[in-house]
């Protein structure tokens, strides 16, 4: 499908910048708005059009739906994400996570917009004792604010789709990582806690040794096993789950993932491949569990989405994007 017209909310932050890229490669229109509190306007592709305003504000949302009559659909990448950040500052995680949605959501009715592309997270799992990759209808038991804001935004996103026909594609994302093949994007933030960018830094001596909290985990090798899935791999989901919202295929819950786990060690191990990682060891940190495996058969059946990037395209992407392009 092409030539629909979308509004991505949150397209100047990491996953909604790549995002903003492939559906303009899709030959969709798009339209950014951002409030640029993390995201960038240097990532904001210049083909799409840009309109700074925070989605808690109705009235700057109303005037946008005004002045760019026929949107299609919205993707919503406009999340505070961070965990720690959350437990400090539950009030804004849920002002900006869960009121930010509620206000959306209203302006988009009011405007006759009714498909929206939703993205959420495996932190709605919380703690998972299970130990099989994880199916969307396993028990949601959010252990931070961080997930417990994206599982009310769920709920209210799916009161609405009851109430008002508001028609859904819920996305669960694993963790995301990695950078668009162009090399001008990628993950970028001045304070960086996520496992593959602190291990590429380190391997390329633009940071220090990694610290590897834990090595007494409950998993082969004593490190936390997580499911990396690269961006674009995510944003083809995105594309797959519009059409079938556009195509009237009804509402959906969907997991984001490999359905395969690679444990700490494993991705230095992949790092190494370009250049070797430094690292320490030191203690669990607070929150994590052991491990995070998606099964992700939902989403390949509903949608025929398969991804087809590994942990080594993953690793090398955002090596190169570090090495060469990033400030
Ligand atoms: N890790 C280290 N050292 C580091 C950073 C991370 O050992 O310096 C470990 C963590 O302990 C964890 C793994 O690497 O075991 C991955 O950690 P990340 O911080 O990269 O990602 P998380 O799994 O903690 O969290 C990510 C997103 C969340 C989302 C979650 C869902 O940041 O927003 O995935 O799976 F909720």
């Amino acid at each position: 499908m092409t030539g629909m017209k979308v509004l991505v909310v949150g397209g100047a932050g990491y996953i909604g910048s790549h995002m903003v890229y492939d559906l303009l490669r899709a030959n969709h229109e798009v339209i950014v708005a951002d409030n640029l509190s993390t995201g960038r306007r240097s990532d904001v592709h210049p083909d799409a059009a840009f309109v700074q305003l925070d989605i808690r504000d109705r009235a700057a949302l109303d005037k946008l739906f005004a002045t760019h009559p026929g949107i299609d659909l919205v993707m919503h990448f406009a999340a505070k994400l961070i965990v720690p950040e959350s437990v400090q500052h539950p009030l804004t995680y849920y002002s900006n996570n869960v009121d930010g949605v509620r206000v959306l959501v209203e302006s988009m009715l009011a405007a006759g917009v009714n498909t929206l592309v939703f993205s959420s997270t495996a932190a709605v799992y919380g703690e998972p004792t299970l130990t099989r990759p994880l199916r969307e209808d396993d028990p949601l038991a959010p252990i931070n604010p961080y997930g417990a804001t994206k599982r009310a935004a769920e709920e209210l996103i799916a009161a609405a789709g009851a109430a008002h026909g508001l028609n859904y594609a819920i996305l669960r994302y694993f963790n995301a990582a990695g950078a668009d093949s162009s090399g001008d994007l990628g993950l970028n933030k001045p304070h960086l806690t996520h496992l593959i960018p602190l291990a590429t830094r380190a391997a390329l001596g633009m940071g220090p040794a990694l610290t590897v909290y834990g090595t007494d985990w409950p998993t082969p090798d004593g490190t936390c096993i997580r499911d990396y899935i690269h961006v674009s791999d995510l944003t083809a989901a995105h594309l797959l789950a519009a059409e079938h919202l556009m195509d009237a295929g009804g509402s959906l819950t969907l997991n984001l993932g490999t359905n395969t786990g690679s444990s700490v060690l494993q991705v230095i191990d992949a790092v190494g491949t370009y250049s070797p990682c430094p690292y320490v060891t030191g203690p669990r940190r607070a929150g994590d569990p052991a491990q995070l495996v998606a099964d992700s058969t939902r989403a390949r059946s509903v949608l025929g989405w398969e991804p087809v990037r590994s942990l080594d395209d993953i690793v090398r992407s955002d090596f190169y994007y570090r090495k060469y392009h990033s400030a």
